[in-house]
């Protein structure tokens, strides 16, 4: 069965992969390892034997952690992985000292948002024109999470 890891600096090249294939605007390689290298970025990850299938990055900076990004590969959704890593994403934040957890998200991708609302994320405010996309532009919901699993 697979489970959640957290990842190292030589697992982020198949981050970068996964990134690539599911954002418009995706993080370089570069772009992870010079935050990883300067103690900011972490990334969890789920394997299926040897492919990477999934995965979360965050920013962490205690006492405030990001999330910037996740993706499942399309095969594995909806068995529950979105949900573990978000869940060891925060509670390896919790370690660190973090106590608040921001994100942004498409308001109109309900996989997501309905993935982090039922993860005790709320809604505190909406950035406008966030994101390019064929049609133009639309907005991200600013959502943050103080919830039982960023309790010590
Ligand atoms: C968002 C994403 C990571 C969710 O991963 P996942 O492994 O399928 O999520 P889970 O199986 O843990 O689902 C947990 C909960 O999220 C919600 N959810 C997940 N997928 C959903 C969908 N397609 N529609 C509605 N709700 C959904 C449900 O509440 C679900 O609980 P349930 O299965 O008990 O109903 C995945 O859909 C994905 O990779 N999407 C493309 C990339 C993306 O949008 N990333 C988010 C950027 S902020």
């Amino acid at each position: 069965m697979s489970c959640v890891l957290l990842l190292s600096r030589a697992d982020l090249s198949e981050v970068a992969a996964l990134e690539a294939e599911h954002f418009p605007a995706p993080w370089s390689l570069e772009q992870f390892q010079s935050s990883y290298d300067r103690g900011m970025c972490r990334v969890h990850g789920v394997r299926d034997g040897a492919m990477l299938i999934g995965y979360i990055s965050c920013l962490v900076l205690p006492p405030e952690m990001e999330i910037l990004n996740m993706a499942m590969l399309p095969a594995f959704r909806r068995r529950g992985f979105g949900r573990a890593l978000v869940t060891a994403a925060l509670r390896g934040g919790t370690v660190m000292g973090v106590s608040i957890c921001h994100l942004e998200v498409d308001e109109t991708n309900l996989a997501a948002v309905n993935l982090y609302s039922a993860l005790g994320f709320t809604r505190i405010g909406r950035r406008r024109g966030y994101y390019h996309c064929p049609q133009g532009t639309k907005d991200a919901i600013l959502m943050t999470c103080e919830s039982q699993y960023l309790k010590p």
